[in-house]
């Protein structure tokens, strides 16, 4: 009975441990990102544990804590809780180096062993652009790089311009554990150009927002320059103005302005401030070709206008007079012409009718028109020959 008992027992502790062995005498552990220079905490549990001792080392196999207890000189790595059930230290200051497979060992018959995958983040550097020439000219071949070191995994670099994202070329190097990462744009420098804002931008796990740096690009170009004036058809007293628009960058200065080919007269009426010119009560004498011109280092450029003072006389009176003349002289051609053609269709046809009765009446009548008159069925007849007399 006892015996049994006893047997019973040894049984029974027997399937008790080999449970526990199965079932709780596993260290847990769960793989730990970190970004660099931050902590990284490294948990290992166990469920039921009857005192054995834990254990931390790292991927060189080099022992790190036994239970509470020190075993490499690393100011960094701390203990945070040593336990019958858990074992966690910390990694203060975590480098890319520190990445790798770290073991937890529960010291069993046999040890039973767990591994947490400890991975490093590399933080991306500020981007940088490089490649300006500023200002650049226009028609240069401009190549601006983009460079970002220090990522790991590889950042990815987008480019905008203006906010628009445009296509650059790639290019990744290994620099020990982590990368540097180069993006290139290359095109030739248009005027269009000046003032346009490119942006590098850096997408990386680390970040939560994209690091971005922006360069605005500044153009020089030759000047381009275009006459306005305020009024389309200038009458003699009015009041009138002639602009000098010019592009370029710098500022094509200062305009200067010329008339047919020579100096501007010197006359009240004619006011010249930089780019405009103003007449304050046109004539006729201010007739001809004005001119403005400027530069800058890029080279000149100039515009033309040539101005023809009309006559308010001839424009107001005459003018209008010769069209109006014009037209009615057309208008009446035109009536007299149809009249014409109508009127010979309409002879044409009754020429015959006509011959007829005038020869009825043509015995007793002293000359062809009383004969007309005399004619039978005259009274038509002599509408038609009032027709044929208008
Ligand atoms: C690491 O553990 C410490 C102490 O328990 C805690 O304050 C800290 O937030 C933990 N850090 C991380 C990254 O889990
Ligand atoms: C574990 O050790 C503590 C003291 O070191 C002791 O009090 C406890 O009974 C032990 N537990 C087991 C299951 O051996
Ligand atoms: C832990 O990381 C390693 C290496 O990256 C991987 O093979 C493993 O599947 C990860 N385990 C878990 C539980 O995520
Ligand atoms: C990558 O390496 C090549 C060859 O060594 C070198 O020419 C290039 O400049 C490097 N690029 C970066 C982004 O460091
Ligand atoms: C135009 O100028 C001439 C000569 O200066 C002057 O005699 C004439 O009165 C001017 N005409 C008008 C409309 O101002
Ligand atoms: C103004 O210009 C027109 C056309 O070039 C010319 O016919 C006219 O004689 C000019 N008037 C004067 C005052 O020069």
């Amino acid at each position: 009975m006892i015996v049994k008992q006893y047997l019973m027992f040894i049984l029974y502790s027997l399937c008790a441990s080999v449970f526990k062995g199965i079932l709780g005498q596993i260290p847990i552990t769960q793989n730990v990102t970190v970004v660099e220079g931050a902590i990284a905490n490294m948990t290992c549990r166990v469920d039921y544990n009857d005192n054995t001792s834990l254990q931390w080392s790292n991927p060189a196999q080099q022992t790190l804590f036994f239970g509470d207890k020190k075993a490499l000189r690393d100011h960094r790595i701390e203990l945070v809780r040593a336990s019958s059930q858990e074992l966690t230290i910390r990694i203060n200051d975590v480098s890319l180096s520190d990445e790798g497979l770290y073991t937890c060992s529960l010291f069993t018959m046999p040890v039973r062993t767990t591994k947490a995958f400890l991975t490093v983040l590399g933080v991306p550097g500020r981007p940088e652009i490089t490649g300006f020439t500023k200002p650049a000219m226009e028609g240069d071949v401009v190549t601006l790089t983009c460079t970002t070191s220090g990522s790991k995994p590889a950042a990815t670099i987008r480019w905008f311009l203006n906010d628009k994202e445009v296509q650059g070329t790639k290019e990744v190097n290994a620099t020990g554990k982590s990368f540097t990462v180069r993006s290139s744009l290359q095109f030739q420098v248009d005027k269009r150009d000046d003032g346009v804002a490119y942006t590098c931008s850096v997408e990386h796990v680390s970040l939560s927002k994209p690091y971005m740096t922006t360069e605005v690009l500044e153009v020089h170009y030759a000047p381009h320059l275009e006459i306005t004036h305020s009024l389309i058809i200038p009458q003699e007293g009015q009041y009138f103005k002639l602009e000098c628009v010019s592009i370029g960058n710098p500022i094509p200065e200062p305009v200067e302005w010329s008339k047919d080919g020579g100096e501007l007269p010197d006359i009240e009426r004619m006011i010249v401030e930089g780019r405009e010119l103003t007449i304050t009560t046109l004539n006729k004498t201010d007739n001809g070709t004005y001119r403005c011109e400027a530069s800058n280092h890029l080279g000149s450029s100039s515009a033309e206008y040539i101005l023809f003072v009309y006559d308010p006389n001839a424009l107001g009176q005459h003018g209008p007079d010769h069209a109006l003349i014009g037209g009615v002289v057309a208008v009446v051609v035109f009536i007299t012409l149809c009249l014409i053609i109508v009127l010979g269709r309409y002879l044409a046809r009754h020429k015959g009718t006509y011959l007829t009765h005038e020869a009825k009446g043509a015995e007793d009548a002293p000359d062809a028109d009383t004969a007309i008159i005399n004619a039978e069925g005259n009274h038509v007849h002599a509408e038609e020959k009032k027709e044929y007399f208008i």
